[in-house]
């Protein structure tokens, strides 16, 4: 879910509309925004579906007003619909709330608010919230603040929230636990949303609140923390935000997802920048540099994620195998948090995610610190929760990735990784230096490559027409390019809703084979790597059940035209380097299959970029 709130000269309504848009990618099941108007009067207006049906049912409305709170969402409790949506409100009328999280104690409040005369309207554990904090300002006359905080008190369970109420029209509190919240502090104007894309172009300046801190915010006077246990104020660090409009906006590209394909070669420029040194002799992470003796003296690494950061994940695991040489597991983060993990002093858990603000990874973190592991962070977006969370990390620098589906992140992840496995590899002694040369050159060169292999595109799209009509697909790769397939498959899923299932190419004979037939295609990846020959076999198996066979090969690989029935080719890259160029005619597979079937790429449904709920 997005929350954002506004409070200062302008007209909030505006503001909130437009950062609504901008945080739409985190849920779009519903939107809804509360004012306290221009006469002292609270309003809320709601719908269920994305924020323009909400400008419809606004349109024509009172929307004048200087504070205001407002609300995308993701359903969590309760189906996406009209009364479902956030702003809630107190029985009274008097307060409003938006929520991200979970109140996980929702039902015995419920249970004791209802045997006081509260009653219901939404099926959401929010409303819970927001007549509680009713009931204990009514109950002990104390203050907005006061009843906020002593509501937050008792309630189990994540949050990010903003609660406005009609008789304080200059007041805005706000709150977090596990959820993100970011506080812009600009000219006589305060700005709070869940991340910093609604602020961005108002000011640069920033607080981001810490878990268990309350923020008051008061028209005219300088922002204030507070800490929910002892009341006591925190220290306030403002921070510059490096974000620009133009990274936020389309480019000219017809969605944000063809525009973050395109942008890669220049994504992974940034991503590379000034950590390949030495005429490609030497890799620099500050991070893996800072923590030398760690890296040295470890046993085993753990890399946990979710989502497309799980499958480049596992890439990371045979990268860190064959440059590092040391035990690699690779864990969903929500699994490994309720798995009993045994860790010590001498494990490193290496946490994955573009947003790093994913609940069940900073869950994930949390406990390998207690546990004493060294918690290492790879993450796109600078300042989350994640990244300052973890013990270190590098940021893979590919800029905001708008659309729901990942596609430039995933390729900023392998490469972090690949520059971690060979940067930690030569720290243990375990990779030779003509490898660590050839590897280096070619990682160099990969945003020109993938400038190359980005030419495939008119011949996608044309092949994708071809391919739209199929229910199901099968994507099979080996080596390291079973987790492509994974993710291949999972880009299909997403935005076509296909239903596709990627999986390791020797293994499809021990059960998928049997849904083959001349209905279901299979994109096969297929490089001239060490495996080539065997996978050819598994190309001929599928052939000769009758089933149509798509295969991604290295440039000049004409012998299989005569075997499969459609060949891509992508640049030849050493074998750890492939992932990286086989994904680029994968996402375009899956972006113009959606496209045909006139589905929403960017927001496909269901699905939420920023998941902050587990
Ligand atoms: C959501 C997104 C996925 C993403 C996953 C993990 O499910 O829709 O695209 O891979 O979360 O997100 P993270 O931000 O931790 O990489």
């Amino acid at each position: 879910c997005g929350i954002v709130g506004y409070i200062g000269s302008n007209r909030a309504y505006d503001i909130l509309i437009q950062g609504l848009k901008r945080l739409e990618y985190r849920g779009y099941d519903s939107a809804g925004v509360a004012l306290v108007d221009c006469d002292g009067k609270l309003k809320i207006h709601k719908s269920q579906g994305k924020v323009s049906n909400l400008e419809s049912i606004a349109s024509g409305a009172n929307v004048e007003g200087h504070l205001g709170i407002a609300h995308t969402r993701w359903a969590t409790h309760g189906e996406p619909n009209d009364i479902n949506a956030h702003p809630h409100m107190s029985q009274s009328g008097m307060i409003a709330l938006v929520h991200n999280g979970t109140i996980e104690n929702y039902a015995v409040l419920k249970k004791v608010l209802m045997e006081h005369g509260y009653e219901f309207k939404s099926e959401t554990d929010t409303e819970v919230l927001v007549q509680l904090i009713e009931y204990i300002k009514l109950t002990s006359s104390c203050t907005l603040l006061e009843a906020v905080r002593e509501a937050l008190l008792q309630v189990d369970g994540a949050y990010a929230i903003a609660v406005v109420e009609q008789n304080e029209p200059d007041t805005l509190i706000v709150a977090r636990k596990s959820s993100p919240l970011v506080i812009g502090v600009g000219e006589d104007e305060t700005f709070i949303a869940s991340d910093a894309t609604p602020i961005v172009g108002y000011t640069d300046q920033v607080i981001y609140l810490k878990d268990n801190e309350i923020g008051v915010i008061r028209r005219g006077e300088p922002v204030q923390v507070l800490s929910l246990f002892n009341n006591e104020p925190s220290t306030i660090n403002i921070q510059k935000l490096k974000l620009s409009l133009a990274q936020l906006e389309k480019g000219g590209y017809d969605t944000f997802m063809l525009k973050e394909i395109f942008e890669q070669p220049s994504t992974l420029r940034d991503c590379l920048r000034g950590r390949i040194v030495d005429n490609c002799r030497r890799v620099t992470l500050s991070g893996v540099d800072l923590n030398q003796e760690r890296f040295k003296s470890a046993e085993r690494i753990t890399l946990v994620a979710c989502g497309t950061s799980w499958h480049a994940a596992l890439i990371g695991k045979r990268l860190i195998q064959d440059f590092c040489k040391m035990p690699v597991e690779v864990e969903y983060a929500s699994e490994f948090r309720y798995g009993n993990p045994v860790l010590n002093e001498k494990d490193i858990v290496i946490s994955i995610s573009q947003s790093g603000e994913t609940a069940d990874t900073l869950a994930a973190i949390e406990l390998a610190k207690a546990k004493g592991a060294f918690v290492y962070g790879i993450c796109n977006v600078v300042g989350a929760s994640i990244p300052r969370t973890t013990d270190s990390g590098t940021y893979i620098h590919v800029g905001p990735e708008i659309g729901v589906a990942s596609t430039k992140a995933f390729t900023g992840q392998v490469t972090v990784l690949t520059l971690l496995a060979l940067s930690v590899g030569h720290l243990r002694g375990a990779i030779d230096d003509a490898t660590l040369h050839e590897v280096l050159s070619a990682l160099d060169k990969i945003p020109e490559t993938i400038e190359e292999a980005l030419k495939v595109d008119t011949e996608v799209k044309k092949l994708s027409r071809i391919f739209s009509y199929a229910h199901n697909f099968l994507y099979l790769g080996r080596g390291y390019n079973y987790p492509t397939a994974l993710e291949g498959a999972l880009k299909l899923k997403e935005i076509s809703y296909i239903h596709a299932e990627g999986y390791p190419a020797a293994e499809m004979k021990h059960g998928p084979i049997a849904l083959i037939d001349h209905d279901m295609p299979s994109v096969i990846i297929a490089p001239s790597d060490s495996l080539y020959d065997k996978i050819i076999s598994n190309v001929q198996q599928v052939k000769s059940r009758g089933g149509a066979v798509v295969a991604i090969v290295s440039k000049g690989n004409k012998a299989m035209n005569d075997i499969a029935d459609f060949c891509i080719e992508i640049p030849e890259v050493p074998e750890c380097l492939t992932p990286l160029v086989a994904s680029i005619p994968l996402q375009l597979l899956a972006y113009y299959i959606a496209v045909n079937k006139g589905k929403d790429v960017d927001q496909p449904r269901n699905l939420a970029k920023s998941v902050t709920v587990e």
